[in-house]
Protein backbone atom coordinates (compact mmCIF):
# COMPACT_ATOMS: atom_id res chain seq x y z
CA UNK A 1 0.00 0.00 0.00
CA UNK A 2 1.29 3.70 -1.16
CA UNK A 3 2.53 6.00 1.42
CA UNK A 4 -0.90 8.27 0.60
CA UNK A 5 -3.13 5.49 0.62
CA UNK A 6 -2.14 4.80 4.09
CA UNK A 7 -2.63 8.78 5.11
CA UNK A 8 -6.33 8.79 3.42
CA UNK A 9 -7.01 5.83 5.94
CA UNK A 10 -5.94 7.27 8.88
CA UNK A 11 -7.30 10.77 8.51
CA UNK A 12 -10.33 10.70 6.70
CA UNK A 13 -13.52 8.11 7.94
CA UNK A 14 -13.54 5.83 5.04
CA UNK A 15 -15.74 2.80 6.30
CA UNK A 16 -13.34 -0.33 6.24
CA UNK A 17 -15.02 -2.31 3.44
CA UNK A 18 -14.09 0.75 0.65
CA UNK A 19 -10.62 1.48 2.09
CA UNK A 20 -9.40 -1.01 -0.44
CA UNK A 21 -11.19 1.28 -3.30
CA UNK A 22 -9.11 4.16 -2.34
CA UNK A 23 -6.59 5.55 -4.98
CA UNK A 24 -2.58 4.82 -4.39
CA UNK A 25 -1.60 7.95 -5.67
CA UNK A 26 -2.85 11.13 -7.99
CA UNK A 27 -1.73 13.19 -10.67
CA UNK A 28 -0.33 16.57 -10.67
CA UNK A 29 -0.54 18.87 -13.60
CA UNK A 30 1.04 22.06 -12.38
CA UNK A 31 -0.68 23.40 -9.52
CA UNK A 32 -3.72 21.01 -9.99
CA UNK A 33 -3.83 17.40 -8.57
CA UNK A 34 -6.24 15.23 -10.43
CA UNK A 35 -7.56 12.09 -8.46
CA UNK A 36 -8.84 8.90 -9.83
CA UNK A 37 -11.56 7.39 -8.23
CA UNK A 38 -13.03 4.73 -8.29
CA UNK A 39 -17.04 4.59 -7.82
CA UNK A 40 -17.30 3.11 -4.73
CA UNK A 41 -15.26 5.91 -2.97
CA UNK A 42 -16.82 8.70 -4.93
CA UNK A 43 -18.81 9.97 -2.44
CA UNK A 44 -16.00 10.81 -0.43
CA UNK A 45 -14.06 13.02 -3.35
CA UNK A 46 -15.00 16.56 -1.50
CA UNK A 47 -13.09 15.07 2.07
CA UNK A 48 -10.48 13.45 -0.24
CA UNK A 49 -9.95 16.96 -1.93
CA UNK A 50 -9.79 18.85 0.50
CA UNK A 51 -7.30 16.84 2.29
CA UNK A 52 -5.09 16.99 -0.57
CA UNK A 53 -5.44 20.49 -0.54
CA UNK A 54 -3.79 20.80 3.19
CA UNK A 55 -1.39 18.36 3.09
CA UNK A 56 0.62 19.91 -0.18
CA UNK A 57 0.55 23.13 0.14
CA UNK A 58 1.67 23.56 -3.29
CA UNK A 59 -1.43 22.11 -4.70
CA UNK A 60 -4.14 24.34 -5.49
CA UNK A 61 -7.24 23.05 -6.67
CA UNK A 62 -8.35 19.41 -7.02
CA UNK A 63 -10.12 17.58 -9.82
CA UNK A 64 -11.35 14.24 -10.35
CA UNK A 65 -11.12 12.32 -13.60
CA UNK A 66 -13.93 9.31 -14.08
CA UNK A 67 -14.24 7.53 -17.74
CA UNK A 68 -11.81 6.98 -20.03
CA UNK A 69 -9.84 9.48 -22.65
CA UNK A 70 -11.00 8.02 -26.04
CA UNK A 71 -12.36 10.54 -27.97
CA UNK A 72 -10.38 11.81 -31.23
CA UNK A 73 -9.15 14.67 -29.68
CA UNK A 74 -8.99 13.06 -25.97
CA UNK A 75 -10.61 15.13 -23.97
CA UNK A 76 -10.95 14.27 -20.59
CA UNK A 77 -13.72 14.12 -18.19
CA UNK A 78 -12.50 15.82 -15.43
CA UNK A 79 -14.42 17.68 -12.63
CA UNK A 80 -13.28 20.31 -9.83
CA UNK A 81 -13.67 19.25 -6.64
CA UNK A 82 -11.94 21.59 -4.34
CA UNK A 83 -9.64 24.85 -4.03
CA UNK A 84 -9.36 27.37 -6.50
CA UNK A 85 -11.57 26.82 -9.58
CA UNK A 86 -9.22 27.63 -12.14
CA UNK A 87 -8.32 24.24 -14.79
CA UNK A 88 -5.65 26.67 -16.41
CA UNK A 89 -2.28 25.40 -14.90
CA UNK A 90 1.51 25.47 -16.05
CA UNK A 91 3.44 22.51 -15.64
CA UNK A 92 7.57 22.24 -15.94
CA UNK A 93 8.53 18.86 -17.82
CA UNK A 94 11.80 18.16 -18.72
CA UNK A 95 12.83 21.66 -18.73
CA UNK A 96 9.86 23.22 -20.49
CA UNK A 97 6.54 24.61 -19.14
CA UNK A 98 3.08 23.36 -21.00
CA UNK A 99 -0.03 25.86 -19.92
CA UNK A 100 -2.77 23.70 -20.66
CA UNK A 101 -6.44 23.50 -19.50
CA UNK A 102 -6.66 20.28 -17.63
CA UNK A 103 -10.49 19.77 -18.26
CA UNK A 104 -10.15 20.19 -22.14
CA UNK A 105 -6.85 18.72 -22.93
CA UNK A 106 -4.57 15.75 -21.61
CA UNK A 107 -1.26 15.24 -20.09
CA UNK A 108 -0.10 11.94 -20.18
CA UNK A 109 1.48 10.43 -17.04
CA UNK A 110 2.42 7.43 -18.37
CA UNK A 111 5.08 9.01 -21.63
CA UNK A 112 6.83 11.09 -19.53
CA UNK A 113 10.39 9.16 -20.73
CA UNK A 114 9.28 8.67 -23.72
CA UNK A 115 9.05 12.34 -23.92
CA UNK A 116 12.34 13.14 -22.40
CA UNK A 117 13.51 10.85 -25.12
CA UNK A 118 12.74 12.05 -27.94
CA UNK A 119 13.83 15.34 -27.03
CA UNK A 120 17.27 14.50 -27.33
CA UNK A 121 17.54 12.61 -30.58
CA UNK A 122 17.06 15.43 -33.56
CA UNK A 123 20.88 15.85 -35.10
CA UNK A 124 21.87 19.26 -36.12
CA UNK A 125 20.28 21.47 -38.43
CA UNK A 126 17.49 18.81 -38.74
CA UNK A 127 13.94 19.43 -39.68
CA UNK A 128 11.41 17.59 -37.41
CA UNK A 129 7.27 17.62 -38.25
CA UNK A 130 4.96 16.45 -35.26
CA UNK A 131 1.95 15.36 -36.88
CA UNK A 132 -0.07 15.06 -33.62
CA UNK A 133 1.55 18.05 -31.55
CA UNK A 134 -1.18 18.99 -29.41
CA UNK A 135 -0.13 21.32 -26.91
CA UNK A 136 3.74 20.86 -27.89
CA UNK A 137 4.03 17.72 -25.85
CA UNK A 138 7.21 16.78 -28.22
CA UNK A 139 7.63 20.36 -30.04
CA UNK A 140 8.77 22.06 -27.34
CA UNK A 141 11.56 19.51 -25.84
CA UNK A 142 12.59 18.91 -29.10
CA UNK A 143 12.85 22.57 -30.20
CA UNK A 144 14.67 22.94 -26.61
CA UNK A 145 17.02 20.21 -25.96
CA UNK A 146 18.14 18.96 -29.66
CA UNK A 147 19.84 20.91 -32.59
CA UNK A 148 16.77 20.68 -34.61
CA UNK A 149 16.30 23.90 -37.12
CA UNK A 150 12.74 23.62 -37.52
CA UNK A 151 9.99 22.08 -36.04
CA UNK A 152 6.67 22.11 -38.28
CA UNK A 153 4.01 21.00 -35.66
CA UNK A 154 0.16 20.37 -36.70
CA UNK A 155 -2.57 20.00 -34.62
CA UNK A 156 -6.48 20.09 -35.73
CA UNK A 157 -8.01 20.69 -32.35
CA UNK A 158 -8.28 24.87 -32.23
CA UNK A 159 -8.20 24.57 -28.44
CA UNK A 160 -5.00 22.41 -28.19
CA UNK A 161 -3.60 24.85 -31.31
CA UNK A 162 -4.03 27.90 -29.06
CA UNK A 163 -2.10 26.42 -26.07
CA UNK A 164 0.51 25.10 -28.58
CA UNK A 165 0.93 28.55 -29.37
CA UNK A 166 0.92 29.92 -25.96
CA UNK A 167 3.63 27.56 -24.92
CA UNK A 168 6.06 28.01 -27.85
CA UNK A 169 6.26 31.98 -26.60
CA UNK A 170 6.15 30.29 -23.14
CA UNK A 171 9.34 28.66 -23.97
CA UNK A 172 10.76 31.00 -26.42
CA UNK A 173 11.10 28.94 -29.34
CA UNK A 174 9.46 30.82 -31.38
CA UNK A 175 12.01 30.60 -34.00
CA UNK A 176 12.13 26.81 -34.26
CA UNK A 177 8.50 25.79 -34.02
CA UNK A 178 6.00 26.25 -36.98
CA UNK A 179 2.52 25.69 -35.52
CA UNK A 180 0.50 24.45 -38.19
CA UNK A 181 -3.61 24.78 -37.70
CA UNK A 182 -5.38 21.97 -39.39
CA UNK A 183 -5.60 18.11 -39.78
CA UNK A 184 -2.34 16.31 -40.78
CA UNK A 185 -4.09 14.08 -43.66
CA UNK A 186 -4.89 17.33 -45.58
CA UNK A 187 -1.82 19.98 -44.30
CA UNK A 188 0.62 20.10 -46.56
CA UNK A 189 4.28 21.03 -45.99
CA UNK A 190 6.81 22.26 -48.43
CA UNK A 191 10.16 21.20 -46.86
CA UNK A 192 10.05 17.48 -46.13
CA UNK A 193 11.34 16.30 -42.68
CA UNK A 194 14.25 14.08 -41.49
CA UNK A 195 12.56 12.93 -38.84
CA UNK A 196 8.22 12.68 -38.30
CA UNK A 197 6.83 12.35 -34.66
CA UNK A 198 3.57 9.94 -34.77
CA UNK A 199 2.65 10.62 -31.19
CA UNK A 200 -0.51 9.38 -31.30
CA UNK A 201 -3.11 6.31 -30.73
CA UNK A 202 -4.34 4.08 -31.36
CA UNK A 203 -4.95 3.12 -34.94
CA UNK A 204 -1.65 5.55 -35.63
CA UNK A 205 -0.99 2.78 -38.72
CA UNK A 206 -4.10 4.81 -40.18
CA UNK A 207 -2.09 7.96 -40.54
CA UNK A 208 1.49 5.93 -41.79
CA UNK A 209 0.88 6.71 -45.46
CA UNK A 210 0.56 10.43 -44.97
CA UNK A 211 4.03 10.41 -43.07
CA UNK A 212 5.74 9.66 -45.55
CA UNK A 213 4.93 12.76 -47.90
CA UNK A 214 6.15 14.92 -44.82
CA UNK A 215 9.21 12.45 -44.99
CA UNK A 216 12.82 13.39 -46.96
CA UNK A 217 14.40 10.49 -49.27
CA UNK A 218 15.50 9.03 -46.09
CA UNK A 219 14.51 9.71 -42.30
CA UNK A 220 13.23 8.04 -38.97
CA UNK A 221 9.60 7.91 -38.49
CA UNK A 222 8.56 7.99 -34.64
CA UNK A 223 5.75 5.33 -34.99
CA UNK A 224 3.39 4.98 -31.66
CA UNK A 225 0.36 2.78 -31.26
CA UNK A 226 -1.27 0.20 -29.91
CA UNK A 227 -0.73 -3.74 -30.43
CA UNK A 228 -1.36 -6.93 -28.72
CA UNK A 229 1.59 -8.54 -26.39
CA UNK A 230 1.05 -11.51 -29.41
CA UNK A 231 1.86 -8.59 -32.11
CA UNK A 232 4.97 -8.08 -30.91
CA UNK A 233 6.91 -7.06 -32.51
CA UNK A 234 5.97 -8.91 -36.08
CA UNK A 235 2.69 -7.17 -36.43
CA UNK A 236 4.13 -3.63 -36.17
CA UNK A 237 7.36 -4.17 -38.17
CA UNK A 238 5.04 -5.45 -40.89
CA UNK A 239 3.10 -2.40 -40.98
CA UNK A 240 5.91 -0.12 -41.07
CA UNK A 241 7.50 -2.45 -44.21
CA UNK A 242 3.59 -2.42 -46.14
CA UNK A 243 3.00 1.24 -45.77
CA UNK A 244 6.50 1.81 -46.79
CA UNK A 245 6.46 -0.12 -49.97
CA UNK A 246 3.34 1.54 -50.99
CA UNK A 247 5.01 5.14 -51.01
CA UNK A 248 8.13 3.93 -52.46
CA UNK A 249 10.33 3.61 -49.08
CA UNK A 250 11.76 0.56 -48.01
CA UNK A 251 12.44 0.10 -44.12
CA UNK A 252 15.85 0.39 -43.35
CA UNK A 253 16.57 -0.20 -40.07
CA UNK A 254 14.47 0.21 -36.50
CA UNK A 255 17.06 1.91 -33.80
CA UNK A 256 14.24 1.46 -31.19
CA UNK A 257 11.42 -0.91 -29.81
CA UNK A 258 9.93 -0.03 -26.59
CA UNK A 259 6.10 -0.43 -24.66
CA UNK A 260 5.88 3.00 -23.74
CA UNK A 261 3.04 1.71 -20.87
CA UNK A 262 -0.34 -0.91 -20.83
CA UNK A 263 -3.32 0.28 -22.86
CA UNK A 264 -4.99 -2.78 -21.62
CA UNK A 265 -5.17 -6.39 -20.21
CA UNK A 266 -1.86 -7.53 -22.17
CA UNK A 267 -2.15 -5.09 -24.64
CA UNK A 268 0.38 -2.22 -25.01
CA UNK A 269 1.11 1.55 -26.09
CA UNK A 270 4.16 1.18 -28.32
CA UNK A 271 6.65 2.92 -29.75
CA UNK A 272 9.52 2.05 -32.60
CA UNK A 273 12.10 4.38 -34.15
CA UNK A 274 11.71 3.08 -37.91
CA UNK A 275 14.67 3.99 -40.51
CA UNK A 276 13.66 4.19 -44.06
CA UNK A 277 15.09 5.18 -47.47
CA UNK A 278 13.32 5.63 -50.66
C1 LIG B 1 -3.22 14.20 -27.03
S1 LIG B 1 -1.90 14.20 -28.11
C2 LIG B 1 -1.07 12.77 -27.62
C3 LIG B 1 -0.45 12.86 -26.24
C4 LIG B 1 1.03 13.09 -26.18
N1 LIG B 1 1.75 12.19 -27.05
C5 LIG B 1 1.61 13.02 -24.77
O1 LIG B 1 2.80 12.70 -24.67
O2 LIG B 1 0.95 13.31 -23.77
C6 LIG B 1 -2.55 13.87 -29.68
C7 LIG B 1 -3.02 15.11 -30.41
O3 LIG B 1 -3.22 14.78 -31.78
C8 LIG B 1 -4.27 15.58 -32.29
N2 LIG B 1 -4.77 14.96 -33.53
C9 LIG B 1 -5.53 13.83 -33.67
N3 LIG B 1 -5.75 13.57 -34.96
C10 LIG B 1 -5.12 14.54 -35.69
C11 LIG B 1 -4.98 14.81 -37.09
N4 LIG B 1 -5.52 14.00 -37.99
N5 LIG B 1 -4.26 15.88 -37.47
C12 LIG B 1 -3.68 16.70 -36.54
N6 LIG B 1 -3.79 16.50 -35.21
C13 LIG B 1 -4.49 15.43 -34.77
C14 LIG B 1 -5.27 15.62 -31.15
O4 LIG B 1 -6.11 16.74 -31.27
C15 LIG B 1 -4.34 15.69 -29.93
O5 LIG B 1 -4.13 17.01 -29.53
Amino acid sequence: MSAFKRLLIKNLSIPEEKEKFLPQGFQRIGTIVILNLKDPVLEYRKQIAEFVLKQFPYVKSVYVRSGKIHTEFKKPDIKWVAGEKNPVTEHKENGCLFRLDVTKLMFAKGNLRERGRVAKLAKEGETVTDMFAGIGYFSIPVAKHSKAKTIYAIEKNPTAFSFLKTNIKLNGVEKKVIPLLGDNRKVKIKEKADRILMGYFPSTRKFLQHAFDFLKNSGTIHYHDVFHKNELWEKPIQILKQEAMKKGYALKKTTYKHKVKSYAPRTYHIVIDAVFEK
